[in-house]
């Protein structure tokens, strides 16, 4: 015997049938012939469908739309991460991310005079030492005359007080092991004593000229660290834009090509499971009460569930980056031919943002930023 469920009487007692979806829904089924018990007057059923209700009233043209628009994107809104590479007279393009570049000292000027004129709200820097000049300790990022500072200088002597120069406060990009923070004796990376290098970086980065410093190394503790050394050389006007939640993810691939990266293995000791939702709530509880300026989310696109709770949540702004795997992905579907590229960046770039993201990081900020002005 079948079980009775709660659908049972849309049927005539009697009827030995399931009932159709369409009977369940009270909708007229299309393309089959009606059974006799269910033939409503068409055009009642069709009224009491749509009723007064008709959203599509808004959609129907370019004005009615841009006028009820909820999200905008505006090129105030978008950074531009940057890579200045040691001993390049030549920017050298980078293979997984068609479009991007390692940068020399001039085409970094040239390129980020481009982006303000633009119009973007920023500048994310990261430098890339020569193979040479990577150690264990990674000195090269604390070094004023490391590749990062230089080109903090040189940025900061361009551009001026025209957009906001930011750099990445971390090691990995000068570390010979590709660590994110120096090693213990054991090999695995030392938390509090890589806190200390990330001070004498953030001094020499602030030094530069940076105005933001990019936490990115997911060391506990990196911020209150990094606010308290600066602050104890007078530095109190620097801010720092905490990487709050990111995730160890697949789709950092084409930047460890960008950054030269030496890491063999993985980050997952100190980058979050992409399983965990809660631990983000815990990682912005702690930056904003370890002096957090700015919070940031990355990758963006897979964690946009992620995005919405810190912008729920955050008590200052918030940041999310569109990373080298999604810039990648949109990148290479495009030249195949298979997604409109123009339209699928512009798409990307406004979901982050109708996420909750006031702040945007993408390799397509200058781009985006002449296509919206
Ligand atoms: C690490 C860092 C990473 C990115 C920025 N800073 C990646 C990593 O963890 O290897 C990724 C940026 C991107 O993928 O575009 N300091």
């Amino acid at each position: 015997m079948r079980t009775p469920s709660n659908t049972d009487s849309i049927l005539p007692v009697g009827t030995d049938r399931k009932p159709l979806a369409a009977e369940v829904f009270g909708l007229p089924a299309v393309g089959r012939k009606q059974p006799p018990e269910i033939c409503f007057p068409r055009r009642r059923i069709v009224r009491s469908m749509t009723g007064t209700d008709r959203p599509r009233r808004l959609r129907r043209t370019p004005a009615l739309r841009r006028l009820v628009a909820e999200t905008t994107l505006e090129p105030r809104h978008l950074v531009l991460p940057m890579f200045v590479a040691d001993g390049l007279d030549e920017p050298r393009e980078i293979g997984s991310m068609p479009g991007v570049h390692q940068h020399s000292m001039d085409s970094l000027r040239k390129a980020a005079v481009e982006a303000v004129d633009a119009g973007v709200g920023g500048l994310m820097l990261f430098g890339v030492p020569l193979p040479e000049d990577k150690d264990p300790a990674g000195s090269q990022a604390s070094d004023p005359d490391g590749i990062l500072n230089r080109g903090l200088r040189a940025l900061a002597s361009e551009v001026g007080d025209a957009t906001v120069v930011m750099a990445d406060t971390c090691l990995d990009e000068f570390t010979d092991h590709g660590h994110c923070g120096v090693l213990g004796p054991d090999g695995q990376v030392d938390n509090d004593a890589t806190l200390h290098r990330y001070v004498d970086m953030a001094i020499a980065q602030a030094e530069a000229g940076a105005d933001l410093l990019g936490t990115s190394g997911m060391m506990d503790g990196q911020v209150g660290a990094i606010r308290r050394g600066l602050d104890a050389v007078g530095r109190t006007d620097t801010g720092i834009l905490a990487y709050a939640a990111k995730y160890a993810s697949a789709f950092y691939g084409p930047f460890r090509e960008a950054v030269s990266s030496s890491l063999e293995g993985d980050r997952r000791t100190y980058q979050q499971d992409p399983a965990n939702r809660r631990e983000s709530r815990r990682e912005l509880d702690l930056d904003l009460a370890e002096g957090a300026d700015i919070v940031m989310v990355k990758p963006a696109m897979a964690y946009l569930d992620i995005l919405r709770e810190v912008a729920d949540r955050a008590t200052v702004p918030v940041a999310a980056y569109q990373i080298s795997g999604e810039y990648a992905m949109i990148t290479a579907a495009a030249e195949r031919g298979w997604i409109d590229r123009d339209a699928a960046v512009l798409e990307s770039l406004t979901s982050i943002r109708r996420a909750g993201a006031d702040i945007v990081l993408t390799y397509w900020a200058t781009e985006a930023a002449r296509r919206l002005s």
